[in-house]
C-alpha cells in the first residue's frame, strides 16, 4: 500500500475524481480509527447500510463489543444451543448463523488436517487468495499486487484498485485452488476480509467470497484484515508444501496449531495501522498503543517519494534498500514521543524532519513534490520511472546527492525502528503487567508467551533484527511471520478463518437473495447488491494505560471492536 499523495499529481491522477479527492483528504484528516492513506477515496455509503432487509443479518450486521463497549444492542443469533459460547451477532454475510450440526460438544467446529479453507483479501491494493488446511498447511497461494499501479499517483486510488481487484480476483482465486489442487466443492469454508479498508476494494473480495459459497453451498468467515494479519504468526512452521496428512482431525489443544501461543505481544506495522496488542486469543485482543499519525509503512512510503524513489514496487522495500548504503548516524533526526511514557507511536514528526533535511541538502524545488524537478520529471512523467538526476549535475554533484540521501535514508530508519523498538520494549512490560495481575484462566491468562511482529513493514530486515534483539532481552521468543506473509496476502486471511471457523464464527452460504443484483422491478432494495462491510473497525478495545486520543468526531462511524467467542 501507498501514502496519501498530495499536491498537483493528486489532481492529475483522476480528473473526474478531483472532488472526492479534497473530500477524502478531510475523511482522513479526520479518522480516528486505523486508516490507510488513499487518494481520491471515497467513503462507500453502501457499505455502512445495514445488510439485507430480512432479519438476517442482524440490524448492523457485526458483533457487539465486549462489556462495557458502547453499542447499540443488536439481536443475539446464537450458533448453537443455549449453552453453547456467546458468538454474539452474526455479521451477515450468511444466510443463518452456523448450523448446530456442524458444532461439536463445546459449540465448535471439527478442524483438522481434512479441513481446508479458501481466504480472500482485497482490502487495499494487494488482491489475494490461499488455501490452508486446519492444520496449518498452505496448499496454495496467488497474488496479484497493484504496485505498478498507483506508483504514479503516489497513493492508491480507490478506484483503479477496485478495478485491478475485478480484473484479477477470479484469475487469483482460480490459481490458489489451482496450486492446491482443490475444487472449490471441496472447500470445507471460505474466509474473506470485511474491513477495515477500502469500501470498494473490500466489496470486490467480499462478493467473490459470497458467490463462491453460495454456489457450493459453503460456510463464509467474515475476517477482520490487522486480526489476520498478527494470526498469521500461529500458521504451522511457515512451511509451504503439498503433502497430505490425513491425522489429527481436531482442535482439543487451541494452541497445538501455532508457533504464537496465546497470550501473546503484536507489534503489527503496515501502511494503514501502527499497533500494540496483547492477544489473549481469538478475537480477544487489548490494544497497548497506537498511531497519533502516520503508521509506519505510510512514512516509509512518502519519505521514499520525497527522494525520489522508484515506488513501484513498494516505497518500503526502496527505502531500506536505499538505507543499506547510507549511515543511520549522518543526520540525527529526533526519535518521537520520547517524554511519553506510554506504548503510542507517532511519525508525522520525524516525516516532517526528514523533508526539511532533504529540503536544506538536496534542494527544494518549486512545485513542492521534492523531487520531481531534480529527476527532470514533468508532471505528465510517470513518478515509478526511476532515481534519475537531474542530467546537468556534474558527477561529482549526483555522487554527492546520492550519497546524502542514503544517509537520510538510513538515518530515518535507525529513528523509526527506534521509536518501534522503545515502544515495544514498554508494551512487554505493560503485558506482562495485565497478566499478572489477571486471573483469568490460560489461554487469556498465563505468561506471556512470545512478541510477534507482523504486518507489510515487518517484512523489513532492521526491523526484524531490532525486535529481535529487544524480544531476547526480555527473555521472549521472536516469532515473524515469512515476509510475503507480513504484506497483503491470502494466506493470513485463510488462516484467520481457520482459527474464527474453529471457533464456529462463521455463518451458512448466503441466500440467493443476497448474492443477487437487485432490479428496478425490487424497489425496496438498493439498485446494487447490498454487501456488509467494516471499514472502519478497532480490533480490540483500548487498555486503559494507553493515552492516545481520538482525533475524530465521526466515531459513530466507527464499528464497535472485534471480538471472537465469549462465556
Ligand atoms: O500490510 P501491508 O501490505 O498493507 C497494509 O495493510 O497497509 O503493508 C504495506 C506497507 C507499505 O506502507 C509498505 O511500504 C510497507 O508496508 N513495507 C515496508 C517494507 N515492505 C513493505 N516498509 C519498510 N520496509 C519494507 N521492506
Ligand atoms: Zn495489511
Amino acid at each position: 500500500m501507498r501514502a496519501l499523495a498530495t499536491g498537483p499529481r493528486v489532481a492529475l491522477a483522476a480528473d473526474a475524481r478531483r472532488d472526492a479527492h479534497h473530500r477524502v483528504a478531510r475523511e482522513v484528516a479526520a479518522a480516528a480509527a486505523p486508516r490507510r492513506h488513499v487518494v481520491g477515496a471515497r467513503r462507500d455509503a453502501h457499505a455502512r447500510s445495514p445488510g439485507p432487509s430480512a432479519r438476517w443479518p442482524p440490524p448492523r450486521g457485526f458483533a457487539t463489543g465486549p462489556p462495557g463497549v458502547a453499542s447499540a444492542p443488536p439481536a443475539v443469533v446464537r450458533a448453537s444451543a443455549s449453552d453453547a459460547p456467546d458468538r454474539g451477532p452474526g455479521f451477515g454475510l450468511g444466510s443463518r448463523a452456523l448450523d448446530a450440526s456442524r458444532l461439536d460438544a463445546r459449540g465448535r467446529v471439527p478442524v483438522g488436517a481434512r479441513t481446508v479453507i479458501l481466504g480472500i483479501e482485497t482490502s487495499c491494493d494487494d488482491t489475494g487468495a490461499a488455501v490452508v488446511t486446519g492444520d496449518g498447511r498452505v496448499l496454495g497461494e496467488a497474488l496479484a499486487s497493484q504496485g505498478e499501479i498507483h506508483a504514479r499517483w503516489g497513493g492508491v486510488v480507490p478506484n483503479l484498485a477496485r478495478e485491478a481487484h475485478e480484473s484479477a480476483i477470479d484469475d487469483v482465486v482460480a490459481r490458489a485452488l489451482a496450486a492446491a489442487n482443490v475444487s472449490p466443492e471441496k472447500l470445507s469454508a471460505v474466509a474473506v476480509t470485511v474491513g477495515p479498508g477500502l469500501s470498494m476494494c473490500l466489496r470486490v473480495g467480499v462478493v467473490k467470497a459470497q458467490d463462491l459459497c453460495h454456489q457450493h453451498g459453503l460456510p463464509i468467515v467474515p475476517v477482520h484484515h490487522m486480526e489476520a494479519h498478527a494470526l498469521v504468526a500461529r500458521v504451522g512452521d511457515g512451511e509451504t508444501a503439498n503433502e497430505s496428512n490425513e491425522s489429527n482431525e481436531s482442535n482439543d489443544d487451541d494452541d497445538a496449531l501455532g508457533r504464537a501461543p496465546f497470550p501473546f505481544l503484536a507489534l503489527l506495522v503496515s501502511g494503514g495501522h501502527n499497533q500494540l496488542i496483547l492477544a489473549r486469543g481469538v478475537g480477544e485482543y487489548r490494544v497497548l498503543g497506537g498511531a497519533l499519525d502516520d503508521a509506519l509503512g505510510e512514512a516509509y512510503d512518502k519519505t521514499a517519494r520525497l527522494l525520489g524513489l522508484d515506488v513501484g514496487g513498494g516505497g518500503g522495500p526502496a527505502l531500506e534498500a536505499l538505507a543499506r548504503r547510507g549511515d543511520p548516524k549522518a543526520y540525527r533526526f529526533p526519535v518521537p514521543l520520547r517524554r511519553r511514557k506510554d506504548c503510542d507511536f507517532s511519525y508525522a514528526g520525524l516525516k516532517t524532519a526528514v523533508r526539511l533535511a532533504i529540503e536544506r541538502d538536496l534542494g527544494k524545488p518549486a512545485d513542492g513534490d521534492a523531487f520531481a524537478r531534480a529527476r527532470g520529471l514533468s508532471d505528465d512523467d510517470d513518478a515509478s520511472e526511476g532515481d534519475a538526476e537531474d542530467p546537468s549535475f556534474s558527477a561529482e554533484e549526483t555522487a554527492r546527492r546520492d550519497a546524502v540521501r542514503a544517509d537520510i535514508a538510513a538515518s530515518f530508519q535507525a529513528a523509526a525502528v527506534k521509536h518501534l523498538e522503545e515502544r515495544t520494549r514498554r508494551a512487554i512490560a505493560w503485558a506482562r503487567e495485565s497478566l499478572a495481575n489477571d486471573t483469568k484462566p490460560e489461554p487469556s491468562g498465563g505468561n506471556l508467551s512470545c512478541v510477534v511482529v507482523a504486518g507489510g513493514v515487518a517484512s523489513n530486515a532492521t526491523v526484524r533484527a531490532t525486535l529481535g534483539a529487544v524480544a531476547s532481552e526480555a527473555g521472549l521468543p521472536l516469532v515473524l511471520p515469512p515476509p510475503r506473509w507480513c504484506t497483503d496476502n491470502g494466506v493470513m486471511v485463510a488462516w484467520a478463518g481457520v482459527e474464527r471457523f474453529a471457533l464456529g464464527l462463521a455463518e451458512e452460504a448466503p441466500s440467493a437473495e443476497q448474492v443477487s443484483t437487485p432490479t428496478e422491478e425490487e424497489p425496496s432494495r438498493k439498485t446494487r447488491r447490498e454487501v456488509p462491510l467494516l471499514p472502519r473497525w478497532p480490533l480490540g478495545t483500548k487498555d486503559a494505560r494507553a493515552t492516545g486520543e481520538v482525533k475524530s468526531s465521526k466515531t459513530a462511524r466507527i464499528a464497535p471492536p472485534l471480538r471472537g467467542v465469549s462465556g
